[in-house]
């Protein structure tokens, strides 16, 4: 079976990222993921896409099938996630095509298939108990990587802050909006949960970086955010996006390295039952 190492889960634009790429179907246990995964080079690396909410983005946020997609990515070879994805401002100072890496974020998502750990979906399911630690949600390697591969063409992210996820698919009303700022909120988006959670549950490096689309309701009290803008102001920074990628795939630790394999992330599940394999 054709194999890569690093993973991408993001808008279709991704697919002329890859040179040469292949699809592949994979079958998981939980269905099947968004699309095939396309497998080809980037930087002389194999890597493996996944249009997140499929080839015709038919699969809105909450109907996207997270467990599979991670899955899939992970029976090809992947151990390391790149995940990115639009996201509103929680922040005056944080405009449109502002780049942020955030290394916490708040789960406001809710009846979405979230665990592994649950095979067939229902509470008399046999199966171990598992807790996976999530205090860091975000692989500490990857997001020092994309901070050290940013530079001036690509715009330099915001290094840290909070990511609410929210369930949509409609977007907040104002009075959610300030709420969520209130809570911590840097950045408010719908896709970063379960995909976070489920990465870390089958012990992946994953690192999301967010491109900022929109001020959120409670940010700009003038306007509401309209879905067409979110795309135009996404499709204006998807070569910077891109670009900035490359990058970091270019200079990921090579699988089975010891900077790879030392990583937490890889010991999430070290003395708890595996849901693979
Ligand atoms: N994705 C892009 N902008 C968003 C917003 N304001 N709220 C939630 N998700 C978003």
């Amino acid at each position: 079976m054709t194999r890569a190492e690093i993973g991408i889960i993001g808008g279709s634009g991704f697919y002329t990222f890859l040179e040469a790429p292949e699809r592949v179907a994979v079958e998981t246990p939980f269905g099947p993921p968004s699309a095939e995964l396309a497998i080809g080079e980037v930087a002389g690396r194999r890597v493996a896409f996944l249009p997140r909410h499929g080839e015709q983005h038919q699969f809105p946020p909450h109907r996207v099938n997270y467990r599979a997609n991670l899955w899939a990515l992970r029976s090809v070879g992947v151990r390391q996630v790149l995940g990115p994805c639009a996201v509103g401002s929680l922040r005056e100072e944080y405009g449109p095509g502002t780049l942020v890496l955030p290394d916490q974020l708040i789960d406001r998502t809710w009846g979405r298939a979230h665990t592994l750990f649950d095979l067939d979906g229902t509470h008399d399911s046999e199966g171990p108990v598992v807790h996976v630690g999530f205090a860091d949600p975000y692989c500490p390697r990857g997001r020092q990587v994309v901070l050290d591969s940013a530079g001036a063409d690509t715009g330099v992210p915001v290094d840290g802050g909070t990511l609410i996820v929210v369930n949509g698919p409609r977007f907040s009303t104002r009075a959610e909006s300030r709420w969520h700022a209130a809570a911590g909120g840097t950045v408010i988006g719908m896709t970063g949960m379960p995909e976070a959670s489920i990465a870390r549950e089958l012990a992946l490096c994953y690192t999301t970086v967010a491109v900022i689309t929109d001020h959120d309701a409670g940010v700009d009290q003038t306007t509401a955010v309209s879905h067409a803008e979110v795309l135009k102001i996404f499709g204006e920074n998807i070569d910077r996006l891109k670009a900035l990628l490359r990058r970091v795939i270019e200079r990921l630790p090579a699988a089975e390295s010891d900077a790879d394999a030392t990583c937490p992330c890889r010991r999430a599940l070290d003395g708890l039952p595996l849901p693979f394999e």
